[in-house]
């Protein structure tokens, strides 16, 4: 892909980010229980390729933080502040033919229904427009994850069009930095 710099990041450091009731962190070594209890969740894995084994947890962490090095961004685990407990993974994700930068979430199935997704997604498209420097921000979706579905609205993004990726069909939702300021202005969080 021609629009891909390889080489220009070789460390980076992982900016914390924190909300209301959660904390976005750099993925640790230590995640690993969380991460495998989460890849093994049915419920969790519904929409993700169905559940998956501790070295494919693994495999995810060493990827996630891969991806920081190489491209200064990337995803947070997410810490719940009430307890220390970790209850999910969020942020940004890019990769060669992907069709932006993607605001990605991901919560364990424990404290589903609490905002927590669209909160973390708030600050990780924040982070986009204000460290990233993208004007646009992406989220691919399984038509079918309604629960998804439902935290792209929340956030303010709108279905923009459907794309091939990772082996099927998926919906690219949207948000431009003028959609996102707007909404800003008008008092949204
Ligand atoms: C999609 C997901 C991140 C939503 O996280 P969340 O923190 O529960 O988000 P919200 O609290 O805003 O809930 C979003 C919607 O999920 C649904 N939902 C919430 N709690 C639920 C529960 N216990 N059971 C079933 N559905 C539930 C509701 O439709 C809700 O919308 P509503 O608030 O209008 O009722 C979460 O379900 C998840 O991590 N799923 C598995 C991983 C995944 O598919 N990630 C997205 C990849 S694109």
């Amino acid at each position: 892909m021609s629009d891909l710099v390889y080489g220009d990041v070789t460390t980076v450091a992982i900016p914390t980010v924190v909300t209301e009731r959660l904390t976005l962190r750099a993925i640790r070594a230590g995640d690993l229980d969380a991460s495998a209890a989460m890849w093994a969740d049915p419920k969790f894995m519904e929409y993700l390729g169905g559940p998956a084994d501790r070295q494919s947890a693994w495999r995810n962490i060493m990827q996630s933080l891969g991806h920081w090095a190489l491209w200064g961004y990337g995803l947070w685990t997410v810490v719940e502040n009430a307890t220390g407990d970790v209850v999910g993974r969020a942020g940004l994700w890019n990769e060669p033919g992907w069709p932006g930068v993607e605001a990605a979430w991901f919560i364990a199935s424990s404290r589903w229904g609490r905002g927590y997704a669209p909160e973390a997604a708030e600050a990780s498209i924040r982070f986009a427009f204000d460290n990233v420097g993208v004007d646009r921000v992406v989220s691919v979706i399984d038509a079918d994850n309604a629960k998804s579905v439902r935290v792209a609205g929340k956030v303010g993004e709108t279905r923009d069009h459907t794309e091939f990726l990772h082996g099927k069909h998926q919906v690219v939702y949207a948000i431009t930095r003028d959609e996102w300021e707007a909404a800003q202005g008008r008092g949204a969080t």
